[in-house]
C-alpha cells in the first residue's frame, strides 16, 4: 500500500529516496542521500516524466502501480537521460511495452546507446505540445543543464515546470515532499553544493535557460532531485540566476593544504587579519580532510578565496592540485584570490596557484607569500597584511 502524493489532482509524485548509496556519480558524498524524482500524469492518456536509478526501481514501481493500477503508460517523457533517472528506462519498456518514449534528437540516440531501443520513439522539439486529455505538455530544450540532451517538460494547466536536474538538490525528502512542508532552508546548503558540483561548469547554457523560461508562468518545480518547489520559487530562480552568473557575497574560503602544520599556520595568521579587517564569514577548510564538493560549494557562495599549499615533489600539494584541477575545470569566474605556500628546498606552489588564479582571470592579491622552513616574524607579518588587504577590496565592493 502506498498513499500517493499529488501535486495536483491527476499529477502524482511516486519519486524514491536513496540512503545507501555513498557516493553520487561515484565521485560526490552523500551524508544525508539522495531523492531521485519521478512523475506521473494521469490523464485519458498516462504520461510518465523521467524514472528512477535503476538500484530504487522496486520501491519506484510500487508507488507508480498504486497510481495507475492496471492502466498501461502511454508516454514515458525522458527529460534527462542520465541512469540516476533513466536508469529504469529499459525496464520500464519491457513492462509496459507500448509506451512511446519521448525524447528530443539528442535523447533517442542516447536511447538507442544505452538499451538499444530503436522503435515506439517519439520526437520533440523546442516548444512542441504533447495532448493528454486535459492537461497539455510542452517542451522546452535546456542543452548542457545538465547533459546536452537536457530538455524540461512544462505542464500547462496546472502551470508545472518538470525540471530535470534543474533546481534539484541532494538529500532525501524525509516525510516532507513539498517546499512549504519542511524547513527549506535546510536544503540551501545542498542545493549549492549539486549546483555547484554537477551543474556549476556551465552557467552560461543555465543563464540562457533561465531566459527561455522567463516567459512561463510556473506555479510549481517538480525537480528530479531535491523537494518540490511551490512557495519559493522566485527565491530558487534567484539562486540560480546568482550561482550560474558567478554572483558570490562577502566571505572568504580559506584553502589550505599542509602536511605538518605549517601552512596551516600561515591560513590561520591570515583569516585572523581578515577577521579583524571585518569580515564576518569565513570557511577554512583543510582540503586533505573534508570534501572538494563541500569546498567548491562555498567557492560558489563567497567572492573572497585564499589557497595555501606547500610544494610536494616540485608541485602543488597533490590534494590541493585535484582542488584547483576542479575549479580550473569548472572555470570557475570572478573570485578574488589570496596566495600562501611554503617549501623546504625550492618552492614551486604559489607559482601554480597564481597560474591557476590567472587562467581562470581572478583578481590576485599582490604579495602572494611564500615561506621557507617554518613561519617566522617578516612572513607571519606579510600574512597579515594579505589578508587585511583581501578583506577591504571585499569591503569595498559592498553595496
Ligand atoms: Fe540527476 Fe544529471 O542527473
Amino acid at each position: 500500500m502506498y498513499q500517493p502524493v499529488q501535486l495536483s489532482e491527476d499529477i502524482f509524485y511516486v519519486g524514491v529516496n536513496d540512503r545507501r548509496t555513498e557516493l553520487f556519480e561515484n565521485m560526490w558524498p552523500l551524508p544525508r542521500g539522495v531523492a531521485y524524482n519521478s512523475y506521473v500524469i494521469k490523464d485519458e492518456k498516462i504520461a510518465l516524466l523521467d524514472t528512477v536509478e535503476i538500484g530504487q526501481v522496486e520501491k519506484f514501481l510500487k508507488k507508480l502501480q498504486s497510481v495507475i493500477g492496471d492502466r498501461p503508460i502511454d508516454y514515458l517523457i525522458v527529460n534527462h537521460m542520465e541512469p540516476d533517472h533513466a536508469g529504469s528506462v529499459n525496464l520500464i519498456r519491457q513492462l509496459y511495452p507500448d509506451v512511446k518514449i519521448v525524447g528530443n534528437k539528442k535523447t533517442l540516440p542516447m536511447i538507442e546507446g544505452f538499451f538499444e531501443i530503436t522503435d515506439n520513439l517519439m520526437e520533440v522539439k523546442e516548444g512542441d505540445e504533447l495532448d493528454l486529455g486535459k492537461h497539455k505538455l510542452q517542451f522546452y530544450l535546456a542543452p548542457m543543464v545538465h547533459w546536452p540532451e537536457t530538455m524540461v517538460t512544462y505542464e500547462e494547466t496546472q502551470k508545472i515546470l518538470f525540471s530535470a536536474d534543474a533546481f534539484g538538490s541532494f538529500g532525501t525528502l524525509d516525510g516532507s515532499i513539498f517546499d512549504d512542508e519542511m524547513d527549506f532552508s535546510y536544503f540551501h546548503d545542498e542545493m549549492r553544493r549539486y549546483y555547484s558540483n554537477i551543474v556549476g561548469k556551465y552557467g552560461s547554457p543555465v543563464q540562457k535557460a533561465l531566459k527561455k523560461l522567463s516567459g512561463l508562468d510556473i506555479k510549481m518545480i517538480a525537480s528530479t532531485h531535491g523537494p518540490i518547489i511551490r512557495s519559493h520559487i522566485e527565491e530558487v530562480i534567484g539562486m540560480y540566476d546568482d550561482w550560474s552568473s558567478f554572483k558570490t557575497g562577502e566571505g572568504v574560503v580559506i584553502a589550505f593544504a599542509s602536511m605538518y602544520g605549517n601552512t596551516e599556520e600561515m591560513a590561520e595568521v591570515t583569516a585572523r587579519a581578515i577577521a579583524e579587517a571585518g569580515i564576518k564569514e569565513i570557511r577554512m577548510y583543510d582540503v586533505s580532510k573534508t570534501h572538494s564538493s563541500y569546498i567548491i560549494s562555498d567557492i560558489f557562495k563567497y567572492k573572497g578565496l585564499v589557497l595555501a599549499s606547500p610544494t610536494y615533489s616540485n608541485e602543488l600539494h597533490p590534494n590541493m592540485e585535484a582542488l584547483a584541477n576542479k575549479l580550473k575545470h569548472m572555470g570557475v569566474k570572478d573570485h578574488c584570490l589570496g596566495i600562501l605556500g611554503s617549501y623546504t628546498w625550492a618552492g614551486t606552489s604559489v607559482k601554480r596557484l597564481t597560474e591557476l588564479g590567472e587562467a581562470l582571470k581572478w583578481e590576485i592579491i599582490e604579495n602572494s607569500v611564500e615561506e621557507k622552513h617554518t613561519l617566522k616574524k617578516q612572513k607571519y607579518e606579510e600574512c597579515r597584511r594579505l589578508g587585511k588587504a583581501l578583506a577591504e577590496k571585499l569591503i569595498a565592493e559592498r553595496n
